[in-house]
């Protein structure tokens, strides 16, 4: 796009080709026997033994006894990396962060135009993020959404998100590939907690029209782009609300997990399509 284009407004990106997704080749780790009592006495610490024998009781039915073995320490790659990497090729990239926390990312990204919505800390508005979409109406080319990580939320969050970007742009999002149940139960019972937002990633990857990769690195970073005539956001509430990380764990095959290198090269011709 040349700059003069860009400067008048009237480029209108090249619309963007979908290309093949990745099959998805998660790491399984055999049957491990679940142990309530250990979960518990380490994550519950500060409860009585009676109470930890109800928390049993209630948490049960929920408990599944496989895990990925994702090792997200050994890989350096995270979801600083990826965002930083795509919104500093972007010129003058206009920047949304839903849930920005004490803005270990949001400070991390270099763009000048920034807009980060919190209601607790962090960023520069502080409103929820339903708040926040219900009056805007600025356009952006990259959003990060990392707030509230309930499935119907970040459903919101994410078709508001598309409802938000500029022609072009990209969405991302965190905490798509728990590693086993607890990190992954409803409500929180873990400290470490991605919750399950991994529904929201089989519904991008579930619409027609959403070019899709799930990055391997720092408990599953998603980024997308909306192809012309994409499909609205699937809604897939009816099949996914109750399920639990089993299933995740039997359909994984459905979400185009990529490595950080597979992905660059996605990130790299489209941005070079783009420029
Ligand atoms: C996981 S932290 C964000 C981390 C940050 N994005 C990062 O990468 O370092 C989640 C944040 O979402 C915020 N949050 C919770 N509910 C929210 C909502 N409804 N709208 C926007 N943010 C929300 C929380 O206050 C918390 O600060």
């Amino acid at each position: 796009m040349s700059i003069l284009k860009r400067i008048l407004g009237q480029a209108k990106p090249p619309a963007p080709k979908p290309s093949p997704k990745p099959v998805a080749k998660p790491v399984k780790a055999s049957e491990a026997p679940l142990n309530m009592d250990e979960v518990l006495a380490k994550e519950w610490s500060q409860t009585t033994p009676p109470e930890r024998a109800a928390l049993a009781e209630h948490f049960k039915d929920n408990a599944y006894p496989h895990s990925f073995e994702w090792n997200w320490k050994k890989i350096n790659h995270n979801r600083m990396a990826l965002v930083t990497y795509v919104t500093s090729q972007i010129p003058d990239c206009a920047y949304l962060e839903i849930g920005c926390d004490q803005n270990a990312l949001f400070d991390a990204v270099g763009a000048l135009d920034k807009t980060g919505v919190d209601p607790g800390r962090g960023g520069t508005i502080r409103k929820t993020s339903d708040d926040f979409f219900a009056n805007n109406e600025k356009k952006f080319d990259f959003v990060w959404v990392d707030g509230l990580h309930e499935y119907a939320q970040v459903h919101r969050d994410v078709a508001n998100s598309i409802a938000a970007l500029k022609p072009g742009g990209y969405i991302a999002l965190h905490d798509l590939l728990p590693t086993n149940w607890k990190i992954e139960h409803m409500p929180r019972m873990n400290l470490g907690w991605t919750g399950d937002v991994w529904k929201v990633a089989m519904e991008i990857a579930a619409t027609k029209g959403l070019d899709f990769r799930l990055v391997a690195v720092d408990h599953g970073c998603g980024i997308f782009r909306v192809m012309e005539g994409a499909e609205p956001l699937a809604d897939l509430s009816k099949e996914l609300a109750d399920e639990k990380f089993g299933y995740l764990y039997e359909n994984v095959g459905k979400l185009p997990v990529a490595t950080w290198e597979e992905t660059k090269v996605w990130i790299d011709e489209n941005l070079s399509a783009n420029s």
